[in-house]
């Protein structure tokens, strides 16, 4: 049976009591990041901005492969957490910050040549006028790595999380317009690369 959620994820009402109170999520493995770096390649000092950069350890990863970093999150606990982990000071941005409703303008660059999003598509209200405010974020060439939970994959859901995933319907809104869209799955997540 699938059932439509009605909790919003919206923002900080939603994402601040998880972090404060332990909350953690997915890490990163060597198969994930040597699948992004396949995608993204070197930083070269360009421009990189990681939306809803929890712990910040995808941001010190496009760090570590010599991107200008930003890493922005909607909660102040994750965002304080990202920068004490950070054990390498002026080595990236922490930026408290709701992607969806902020002065994007409040950003520390106009655009990016890399603009990541992990495990937070899922959890956007309005993917569409997410998505309007991310490109207009992204420098012409760049690229937009996306990773997500794929709806329908996990053999069990609990009932009491929101939104398993994305739909097909939320993945074709995430791939529309792009001039090249590159995929790669990785068990219940899959891994987009979009260039505008
Ligand atoms: C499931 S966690 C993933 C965190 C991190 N990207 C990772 O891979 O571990 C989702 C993150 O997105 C952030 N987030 C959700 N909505 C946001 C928004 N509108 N603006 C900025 N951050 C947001 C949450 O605070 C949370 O840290």
């Amino acid at each position: 049976m699938t059932t439509t959620s009605t909790v919003s994820t919206a923002g900080a009402a939603y994402w601040e009591p998880l972090w404060s109170e332990g909350r953690r999520y997915r890490q990163l493995d060597d198969t994930e990041n040597q699948l992004m770096e396949e995608h993204l390649g070197p930083g070269r000092a360009r421009p990189a901005l990681d939306i809803g950069c929890g712990d910040g350890a995808l941001a010190r990863r496009l760090a570590q492969l010599g991107y200008r970093t930003t890493g922005i999150d909607c909660s102040p606990s994750a965002v304080a957490l990202a920068a004490a982990r950070d054990t390498r000071p002026g080595h990236a941005v922490w930026q408290c910050m709701d992607i969806t409703t902020d002065d994007l303008s409040a950003l520390p660059e106009p655009a990016y040549a890399v603009i990541t999003c992990r495990l937070v598509y899922r959890w956007i209200d309005d993917k569409p006028a997410f998505l309007d405010r991310v490109r207009r974020l992204l420098a012409p060439g760049g690229t937009l790595w996306v990773v997500t939970e794929v709806a329908g994959r996990r053999a069990t859901t609990d009932p009491a999380i929101p939104r398993p995933g994305i739909t097909p319907a939320e993945a074709e809104t995430l791939t529309a317009g792009w001039s090249i869209a590159r995929t790669a799955d990785l068990d219940v997540l899959r891994c987009y690369a979009l260039r505008p």
